[in-house]
């Protein structure tokens, strides 16, 4: 007797978690939709941010893709990045393209805080609607973390250039969009700053920085009407990543963007596109955090990123 009670009791509890296994699912392919079918539909008017958009390391790759995309949906685009002739060049794209009005700034982010006075002159005039913080680098040769090449000088300038940057670019220009009660920042995080992964560490942790610092921000300043998007791309064909051929795991720039600007207004941290995001619930459910953990996996996954970063030889 007491023992087909206990039988009952199992069954129950088994029948409970399978149900909320399977809701979990089903609520997740539901928010999936939501982000990435509904805006095939419906999207959110940037336009109403304001007129102009910055972005952050806008001569190549995806901050390039985000410059000319805004000014293609309406923005005068303000670029920053390093090299004038690279920033002369897109301006004159998108002036071809889209007749859009664009600023440049000549800026190299791996300087500390000394270089923002100069940004933040050039931008004090503009009604600046949408901030894209996109610079960013990660090593010349990848490894373990001493093995580094150059490592003092490798972590002032991946921090200045990946964390420092977003903070004080953020810094200038929120107190305006607080004013306004309007604004979108989006920081270009990595699907690297969602999980550990070694022989890329300092680059990861760095991404979680700014995974972290855009969502509780958009806590902070949600009900001053800002909007501050965490995006974790996966693969994207750049410069950065060696340019392999796009391909259904890859996404070229132009793609992976046209896509992650459709999901604003409907969610504040994405992994981009639906390639990005099915990849992403893919390895959470056959790797998650507790496996990747395990000794073997350290291991094995150690192994596999050698030989990723040997071949990629990730800039
Ligand atoms: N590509 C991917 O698969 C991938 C995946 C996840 C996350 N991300 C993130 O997405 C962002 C863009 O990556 P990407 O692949 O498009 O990079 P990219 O192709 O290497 O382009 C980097 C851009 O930033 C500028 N830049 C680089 N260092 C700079 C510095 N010190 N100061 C000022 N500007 C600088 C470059 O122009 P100049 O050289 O002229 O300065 C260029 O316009 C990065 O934050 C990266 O971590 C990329």
């Amino acid at each position: 007797m007491e023992d087909s009670k206990c039988h009952q009791w199992l069954h129950q509890l088994g029948l409970l978690a399978l149900s909320y296994l399977v809701l979990k699912q089903v609520w997740i392919l539901l928010v999936g939709v939501k982000n990435h079918i509904l805006p095939l539909w419906w999207r959110t008017d940037l336009k109403k941010y304001g007129g102009w958009a910055v972005v952050t390391g806008a001569t190549d790759g995806i901050g390039k893709a985000y410059a000319l995309e805004l000014a293609r949906r309406g923005f005068d685009v303000v670029l920053i990045s390093r090299t004038m002739e690279k920033l002369q060049k897109v301006a004159n794209e998108i002036g071809k393209q889209t007749q859009r009005k664009t600023k440049i700034i000549q800026v190299d982010f791996t300087g500390g805080p000394e270089i923002y006075p100069k940004v933040e002159k050039a931008l004090k005039d503009l009604d600046i609607g949408i901030l894209v913080n996109n610079v960013g680098m990660s090593y010349s040769e990848a490894g373990r973390f001493l093995e580094i090449p150059g490592i003092n000088k490798t972590i002032e300038e991946m921090m200045n250039c990946n964390v420092l940057s977003m903070v004080h670019m953020t810094r200038i220009v929120l107190p305006r969009m607080v004013e306004r009660k309007k604004g979108l920042i989006i920081n270009l995080s990595s699907a690297a700053g969602v999980r550990p992964y070694p022989m890329v560490a300092m680059y990861g942790a760095t991404k979680v920085f700014m995974d972290f610092f855009s969502r509780s921000l958009n806590s902070e300043y949600g009900r001053d009407g800002i909007i501050v998007q965490s995006v974790l791309p996966h693969l994207v064909s750049t410069n950065m990543t060696r340019n392999p051929a796009a391909n259904i795991l890859v996404k070229t720039s132009d793609d992976f963007v046209r896509e992650a600007l459709n999901t604003v207004g409907y969610t504040h941290r994405t992994f981009g596109c639906l390639s990005h995001s099915i990849q992403a619930y893919i390895l959470d459910l056959l790797l998650p955090e507790t496996v990747m953990n395990s000794r073997i996996c350290r291991f094995i996954g150690g192994c596999a990123m050698s030989l990723l970063v040997k071949i990629m030889k990730v800039d």
